[in-house]
């Protein structure tokens, strides 16, 4: 293992202690916003929707595998459930964040409804936090740089800076569900084969829908700039880039759980391996307690 990693009584009182202050928390919006055009509006309403989705679905999978987890870790399936009400909370300040936008939350467009019916179907728990930890990943990677380019007022800058301080949170958090689950796993299925395992890396087919993902988020980036650049002004390349690299990054100092990105796929975007690991390693636990405190939290430096 690269690093030292907390457990998951530590998460536990991690997320306690965020509960105590996160319904005291409230978006401001006593100022209205002027937009420059109808189109950049409508961008905006994309965009928060397209935030929304993706909180609902992360939490309606926590809280159904908690339920599940709770047969063999009941420690483990509380923090799902503490982790699954965060994005409940984000939900409901989305809410409200639309409609001060002018907008309301809509029906999904047909790719992403595909998508998120895909995802709603995966029944392994591997798959179901692999694919969270992603979209954990791509989303603080995309509220960061928003929080940068996209339209300056007070009440935008409060939401992206709330979403991008939880989202990276929950990278670490959700690095931690996906390595219990992996051991959980293996100690199942060693011991079946009368073996006394010990591992917690990745399957093969787990390690296949790594890429798939990183491949298919990565496209996700040409049509949500379609949506939404108008109101975040983030370029395509510079979008597709930051997810290759967030999402490679991930695990370089994770070696034990055996996901490597693909070299080919981050020489598209001009990125080495080597670069991957001089970078900051976001599921350290200097990373995981940093982000863990809302007051101290600095979302402006990457
Ligand atoms: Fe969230
Ligand atoms: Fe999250």
């Amino acid at each position: 293992m690269g690093s030292a990693t907390l457990t998951t009584s530590d998460w536990l009182r991690l997320l306690r202690k965020r509960r105590e202050r996160m319904y005291a928390e409230s978006l401001d919006l006593s100022m209205p916003i002027t937009w420059e055009s109808a189109e950049e509006q409508q961008a905006a309403i994309a965009f928060f929707n397209a935030a929304f989705r993706a909180e609902e679905s992360g939490l309606r999978q926590a809280h159904e595998i908690a339920d599940e987890i709770r047969a063999w870790d009941p420690e483990l399936a509380d923090v799902l459930k503490l982790y699954g009400d965060e994005e409940g909370w984000h939900r409901e300040l989305l809410t409200q964040f639309l409609g001060y936008l002018g907008g309301e939350v809509r029906p999904m467009g047909p790719t992403t409804r595909t998508f998120y019916k895909l995802y709603a179907r995966a029944k392994r728990h591997e798959t179901i936090v692999l694919t969270n930890l992603m979209f954990e990943t791509i989303g603080a990677t995309t509220y960061r740089l928003a929080l940068r380019t996209a339209k300056s007022h007070p009440a935008v800058r409060q939401m992206l800076t709330i979403l991008t301080r939880d989202e990276s949170f929950h990278v670490p958090l959700n690095a931690h569900f996906l390595r219990c689950i992996l051991q959980h796993e293996n100690d199942v299925s060693g011991r079946s084969a009368g073996l006394r395992a010990a591992r917690n890396d990745a399957s093969p087919r787990l390690r296949v829908l790594y890429h798939t993902l990183t491949a298919s988020l990565m496209a996700s980036a040409a049509a949500s700039r379609r949506r939404a650049k108008k109101f975040d002004h983030i370029p395509f390349r510079t979008l597709a880039r930051a997810y290759a690299e967030h999402l490679g990054r991930l695990f370089v100092h994770a070696d034990d759980l055996g996901f490597s990105p693909s070299r080919v796929l981050l020489a598209s975007v001009g990125l080495t391996k080597k670069e991957l690991r001089e970078g900051e390693d976001v599921l350290s636990v200097d990373a995981a307690l940093r982000s863990a405190d809302r007051e101290r939290v600095q979302v402006t430096a990457l």
